[in-house]
């Protein structure tokens, strides 16, 4: 039993199985669980998450009741849940990443999808059953009276749930993406959305990454439910609860984060980024590969500052670090393809026997990308809309030289850099190619100056505070 528990889809470890049958552990996930996995480990947290893969399964079958040896893992305690494989697809893939996430983020080509049909209904019952998968196991190991801090758009029925079963813990949402404006979310089923909204209200505390996505939260709450919203107190009543609405920017833990990047793997990968560019300027991406990120958007302004500054023909490179990601989705698959064409695209329009203009890395290499945002002279961060996206934070505090960050004015980081960073609209390929173009002539005092403040807001609100504040708040 626990004081302090928190549901994620994604657990802080994850498992592989070798050809022998053994398994192997590794660390995982990207910032956000990162971040809280810093934080469970110092705290007396119960990690609660689902298996993500058979490596996964096999751990919990191999366990004592789900509950992982993570020693020597710098992590707290994990439980994992088995959630039947069927049931996890349909609710993780067909709900949470190509439905919640889309709307969230405004992904739809509306013209052909959504569908919300029959099988829409099968999968939505999923989801329902993996939250149930959640709630229970929250209920059977909470202490009486414990804090439960139930993470992000998987998980939008877990509070309500877990209430019904334990009405004497006290319960947190929060959101790590965007929250869609009514209008939008509206194109949901109506019972379904009302469904999401009234699980989140099932929190004594529902937390957003900023202001923004809070008061579109409280709108589909006032529009689509009718509930009543208090805007200044920032509370939503419905049914008779109140519920809070609490904004609390994710940061990043700015020190860990620089030793980490000091590291002999990170150091080696330097060198030979250094090898590889030599004296040119170099433009940094790193991104899941993934439709918010707006990678494509970001190549297209690449090549359209290429085409109309030809003075910069072999004296820049643009280093894109483009990692798999939801590859179950097809959407991905395709997009992928895209970035991968688009790129050679480009290569073969400019590169020249002695100049390659374009290096994109799909494998995943943590010390590389760690390695790239060292050496970046700018940093491009385009999103068509994102919940905040850390490296926008990370990029400035790694960087040995200072850099200028271009960023979407969609990312929630927007709200803490606009004031340093060259902000584009990141549907505007030309504006974002002007922007990479102010960002690699910005003068170095500037730059240097900027990247300072930059880094100073990045690192103001650790994982650590983040977490602390929603405990606090939680009372
Ligand atoms: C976003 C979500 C997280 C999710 C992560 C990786 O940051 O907010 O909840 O874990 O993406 O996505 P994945 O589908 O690979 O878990």
């Amino acid at each position: 039993m626990s004081a302090i528990l928190v549901a994620a889809n994604r657990g802080p470890v994850s498992f592989s199985l070798a050809e022998d049958g053994s398994l192997n552990m590794r660390r995982g996930g990207g910032g956000m669980v990162s971040g809280l996995a810093s934080v469970a480990k110092d705290t007396d947290v119960l990690w609660v998450c689902a298996a993500l893969s058979d490596g996964d399964r096999s751990a919990v079958r191999r366990s004592l009741n789900g509950r992982l040896d993570t020693a020597g893992y710098e992590t707290g305690p994990v439980l994992m849940l088995d959630i039947p494989p069927v049931t996890f697809h349909r609710a993780y893939n067909a709900i949470a990443n190509s439905t919640l996430w889309f709307v969230n983020h405004l992904l739809y080509d509306t013209p052909n999808s959504p569908h919300f049909d029959s099988q829409f209904r099968r999968d939505w019952a999923s989801y329902e059953e993996y939250n149930s998968a959640f709630a229970s196991a929250l209920a059977a190991n909470a202490d009486p009276g414990a804090r439960v801090m139930i993470q992000d758009y998987h998980l939008t029925l877990a509070p309500v749930l877990l209430r019904e079963i334990r009405p004497d813990l006290r319960i947190a949402h929060f959101s790590h993406t965007p929250w869609a404006p009514p209008e939008y979310f509206a194109l949901l089923p109506a019972d379904v959305g009302r469904a999401v909204l009234t699980g989140v209200l099932g929190a004594d505390h529902a937390g957003f990454l900023t202001r923004r996505w809070a008061d579109a939260f409280m709108s589909c709450c006032e529009v689509l439910l009718g509930a009543e919203v208090d805007r200044e107190r920032r509370t939503v009543t419905w049914e008779g609860r109140t519920t809070d609405i609490g904004v609390h920017a994710l940061g990043v833990d700015g020190p860990a984060l620089i030793e980490r990047a000091r590291e002999a793997d990170v150091e080696a990968r330097v060198e030979s980024l250094r090898d590889q560019v030599g004296d040119r300027s170099l433009i940094v991406r790193v991104d899941r590969t993934e439709l918010s990120k707006n990678i494509v958007r970001g190549l297209a302004a690449y090549r359209e500052f290429l085409a109309t500054h030809p003075e910069w023909h072999g004296r820049v490179v643009h280093l894109a670090l483009a990692y798999p990601s939801r590859h179950d989705l097809p959407e991905y698959r395709e997009y992928m393809a895209s970035v991968q064409r688009l790129a050679k695209e480009i290569e073969d329009e400019f590169a020249t026997e002695d100049w390659n203009p374009l290096i994109l890395n799909v494998f995943d290499d943590y010390p590389r990308s760690l390695a790239a945002c060292r050496l970046a002279d700018v940093l491009l961060v385009n999103p068509i809309r994102d919940g905040m996206n850390l490296v926008a934070k990370e990029g400035p505090i790694l960087s040995d030289r200072g850099c200028a960050l271009v960023l979407s004015h969609e990312a929630g980081a927007s709200a803490e850099l606009g004031a340093d960073a060259l902000l584009v609209n990141p549907y505007d390929v030309s504006e974002t190619a002007a922007a990479l173009h102010a960002g690699l002539t910005m003068p170095e005092p500037e730059r240097i100056e900027r990247c300072r403040r930059l880094a100073a807001a990045g690192a103001a609100m650790s994982p650590q505070r983040w977490f602390a504040d929603q405990l606090a708040a939680l009372g």
